[in-house]
């Protein structure tokens, strides 16, 4: 136990500026809780971060080491990714950024779309890019790159995708309005933006609550960052597909 009153006054200044240090060297490597952005902190509930956006709390980060669940063979009946890929309607040259993307599950599939197109691949996580690359080699895949993204910025250049998918990956963010604003600089004018989430209308969904994102929560925290809403498609058995799009300045 430190007791101030028998440390030399030298000795007390050096502690008081290692102590200084040591808290502003925290408060550079965490981005700061900016609470006019629409965040507050409360008590996490179990798989929360108990930062809250919005209204709603976000979701922890699902970690590499469940990585196989998101590769599970029920997925094909239960999000039926090729149908989602499809209701997409993609040209064939198309630049799409699957933004938390894990092992590449969609991002393979979307890039066996795309003949003359390109996938980049984002996701904070090496270890997710690491096996999402050795499936790529494994399946001969060449139009796909990796993306080492940030907590809150994927790292895009601007201008440059004409859509941004999400597939059960935004509710988990932990920085979802720094993220999309860097989302839409990275869209063309005119570029869309598609999350697939669990429907949180729906309580016979038997997926976690945090998991789950409803049709209105999604389209206020789009708005929030100019996207204007385009459509909502439900012909998955358990998520919805939502539509937005980036306004194009120039019409
Ligand atoms: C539940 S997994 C879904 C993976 C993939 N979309 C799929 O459907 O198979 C969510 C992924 O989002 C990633 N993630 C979380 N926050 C992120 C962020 N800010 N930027 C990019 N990826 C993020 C996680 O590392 C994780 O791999």
């Amino acid at each position: 136990m430190v007791s101030f009153s028998v440390l030399p006054w030298s000795r007390l200044c050096r502690w008081l500026v290692v102590c200084a240090a040591i808290l502003s060297l925290a408060a550079c490597s965490v981005p700061a809780l900016d609470q006019s952005l629409g965040y507050h902190m409360v008590s996490p509930s179990p798989d929360g971060i108990g930062k809250v956006y919005m209204g709603r709390e976000i979701a922890q980060t699902m970690g590499h080491r469940g990585a196989a669940w998101l590769d599970r063979p029920s997925r094909m009946l239960q999000e039926r990714p090729i149908a989602a890929i499809q209701g997409l309607d993609l040209a064939p040259d198309a630049v799409v950024a699957d933004i938390g993307a894990g092992t590449g599950y969609f991002a393979s599939r979307l890039a066996r779309r795309l003949p003359e197109g390109r996938v980049l691949a984002v996701d904070i996580q090496p270890e997710m890019l690491a096996l999402m690359q050795q499936e790529l080699d494994r399946q001969g895949i060449t139009n796909v790159e990796p993306v080492l993204g940030q907590v809150d910025d994927p790292n895009l250049p601007p201008n440059s995708i004409d859509l941004a998918l999400m597939v059960d990956a935004y509710h988990e963010f932990a920085y979802p309005y720094e993220m999309m604003q860097g989302i839409v600089q990275a869209l063309k004018p005119g570029g869309r933006v598609v999350l697939a989430e669990y429907r949180a209308e729906n309580p016979l969904i038997m997926i976690k609550r945090l998991h789950k994102m409803s049709q209105t929560q999604v389209k206020a925290e789009m708005a929030a960052v100019g996207l204007e809403w385009l459509k909502t498609e439900n012909f998955l058995p358990q998520q919805h597909l939502l539509f937005f799009q980036k306004p194009d300045a120039t019409k």
